[in-house]
């Protein structure tokens, strides 16, 4: 499929999911951030946090980020109702460099795109794909890890890869790339729209679609929590996950990106990709 090369963006910022290991110190963090008292002097010495000083963000003291936390390993609501995952630690410790304390607001995947284009939040951050097309609403980061569109099946399935998804019904997560790219390729009507992921998948085991698009990282846990479902080995695209906030919010963005950069430096980004995902 033509879409593997053409979403392969360069990145100084990509890490190798392989190569990660160890463990994050980063907290868990609730979704309900209290204080707004969170200039930390530890913050303010890192140079991204003495840039961060005068940015305006939506909630005074605070760093909001959208996000749909169904999607594991990225962000997952766990059990007892905490928030979870690499988005979650990695966007903790850019607001922690940023002197800002992390305000977690989550909700539909369509709807967190949005609430940073309109500036209802500072940033989105849900394992978000960089494409041409979001690049002409939002502006990105730079990419902190790297996605691919896998195809989930029944054990038992006949479609063996990308092309023998013709004339198949493809269950995805709405306002996703997978569901994007499934209904360029194959049409709107081969394309049904879930909820999330998870709902995708369990229409899959119910038999209502023959095939489920969606990134592999979270394919590996749904297939892990399915029986009698695998994951194509041929991978459907290849994608750059970035934080995107409102076009024309550079002060946001650099401070963001000096953020991730300093955290790549001293190996915090990945050993919080090393705490979620176990290199195989
Ligand atoms: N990477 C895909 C996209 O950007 C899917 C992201 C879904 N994320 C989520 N938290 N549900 O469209």
């Amino acid at each position: 499929m033509k879409k593997i090369t053409a979403l392969m963006l360069s990145s100084a910022m990509m890490l190798s999911l392989a190569a990660c290991g160890g463990s994050a110190s980063t907290d868990a963090v609730s979704s309900e951030a209290a204080s707004s008292e969170a200039v930390s002097s530890e913050a303010a010495t890192s140079e991204a946090g003495a840039e961060a000083a005068e940015l305006t963000t939506v909630n005074a003291g605070k760093l909001t980020m959208s996000t749909n936390a169904e999607f594991p390993p990225y962000e997952t609501t766990t059990d007892s109702g905490e928030l979870e995952g690499i988005d979650i630690d990695v966007a903790a410790a850019v607001a922690e460099k940023l002197g800002l304390e992390l305000q977690v607001d989550d909700m539909d995947f369509d709807a967190a795109l949005l609430a940073a284009q309109n500036g209802k939040s500072d940033m989105v951050m849900a394992g978000v794909t960089v494409t041409d097309e979001r690049l002409k609403v939002m502006d990105f980061s730079d990419t902190y890890a790297e996605g691919i569109q896998s195809i989930i099946v029944k054990e038992d399935s006949p479609i063996a890869s990308p092309d023998d998804l013709a004339d198949k019904m493809i269950g995805t997560q709405r306002g996703t790339t997978g569901y994007i790219y499934c209904s360029d390729d194959f049409g709107d009507d081969h394309v049904t729209p879930y909820d999330s992921g998870l709902t995708a998948v369990q229409a899959l085991v119910n038999g209502q679609v023959d095939a489920v698009v969606i990134d592999n990282a979270p394919a590996k846990e749904f297939v892990k929590a399915n029986p009698g479902l695998k994951i194509l080995d041929t991978a459907y695209a290849q994608e750059d996950y970035a934080i995107g906030v409102a076009k024309g919010n550079t002060e946001l963005l650099n401070a963001i990106n000096g953020a991730l950069e300093e955290l790549e430096a001293d190996g915090t980004l990945q050993a919080i990709v090393g705490k979620y995902i176990t290199a195989e």
